[in-house]
């Protein structure tokens, strides 16, 4: 067993490690185990699977003893898997294992985008050394930072796999009105979706109706830049956009210049670049979605089993 626990699974770890890293995983210890200058030549020659989270595969020399390669995560956009399927190198992902923790996050930005929590807070903290004048100035504050309920709003939800329709059916909950677009999956077909969330027909449809649009989508050549000034152009005056999913779906320089002429009212995204900082209505958070003890437990223990299963049985799940 080699590779850091719990909190980055970037490292590798042979074949016959996995069984103690699923018992390991029971008590999972926080840290690294193995220090911080693990790197995966060092540690491990010929290994036969390889779980990685966020490391980069696309510059990496895969070894030739690799069989398969594991991503404790949804997205496998950091893994050519294109190339390593010519190999026969088998790939999987671990579809539903950080979904509540990536729904969680997108309920938080939903709620950011309706109301002005993000400036609010940074206006309070401020107030610190006013003394008796703090009061006084909270009540024009409670002017200044008066928001919009998302209740009664109707959502479009770009992608329906296990984030996407979690994230559709809380939103039901707290009462907003919801549609979903995924060309791959039926509203039937979907993860436990709650019957009222109604089919778009189009993403068309989505950019034309909806008050708030979260997108859930891998990043492929057909979704990158999917929000760009022509999709922009079509949707509803004073939208606010949540990308919890990839950010490069978003055309920046686009996004940047819907939401200063107000065309987008907020911009949440959790995968900032130095162009989208610093500026007014785009929120943005250091790609916190999956960042939760538990989802990365889940992750782990998944990926693992998963390769377990491949190695000792042949079994292929969520290639
Ligand atoms: C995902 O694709 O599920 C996320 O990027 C996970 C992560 O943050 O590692």
């Amino acid at each position: 067993l080699v590779g850091g626990m719990r909190a980055s699974i970037y490292n590798a770890m042979p074949v016959e490690g996995i069984k103690k890293l699923i018992e390991f995983m029971k008590n999972p210890v926080v840290g690294d185990i193995f220090g911080k200058n693990y790197s995966l030549e060092k540690s491990c020659d010929n290994p036969d699977g390889i779980i990685l989270r966020s490391f980069e595969m696309h510059n990496y020399n895969l070894p030739e003893s690799v069989l398969c390669v594991g991503r404790a995560g949804a997205g496998v956009n950091n893994i050519p898997f294109e190339a390593y399927a010519e190999k026969g190198v088998v790939v999987f992902n671990t579809p539903g294992a950080n979904a509540n923790a990536v729904k969680e996050l997108v309920l938080c930005a939903l709620l950011l985008s309706g109301r002005k929590i993000t400036d609010a807070i940074n206006w309070t903290q401020r107030l610190q050394g006013k003394g008796d004048a703090v009061a006084k100035l909270v009540e024009s504050g409670k002017k200044d930072f008066v928001g919009g309920e998302i209740a009664g709003k109707k959502l479009g939800v770009v992608g329906l796999g296990a984030i996407g329709a979690q994230v559709a059916n809380s939103a039901i909950e707290l009462g907003m009105s919801v549609i979903g677009y995924d060309p791959y999956i039926s509203i039937s077909g979907a993860w436990n979706l709650d019957h009222h969330v109604k089919k778009a027909e189009t993403l068309e449809q989505i950019y034309a109706e909806c008050d708030f649009i979260t997108l859930h989508v891998p990043l492929s050549d057909s979704t990158k830049n999917m929000i760009n000034v022509d999709t922009l152009k079509s949707c509803k005056n004073g939208v606010s956009i949540i990308n919890c999913s990839r950010g490069e779906l978003v055309d920046n320089a686009a996004i940047i210049a819907a939401v200063g002429s107000g065309k987008v009212n907020r911009y949440v995204t959790d995968f900032p670049v130095e162009e989208l900082l610093g500026k007014e209505n785009i929120i943005t958070i250091p790609h916190l979605g999956a960042s939760t003890p538990e989802a990365e437990d889940n992750c782990a223990q998944m990926a693992a089993r998963q390769m377990a299963d491949f190695i000792e049985n042949g079994n292929i799940i969520n290639s």
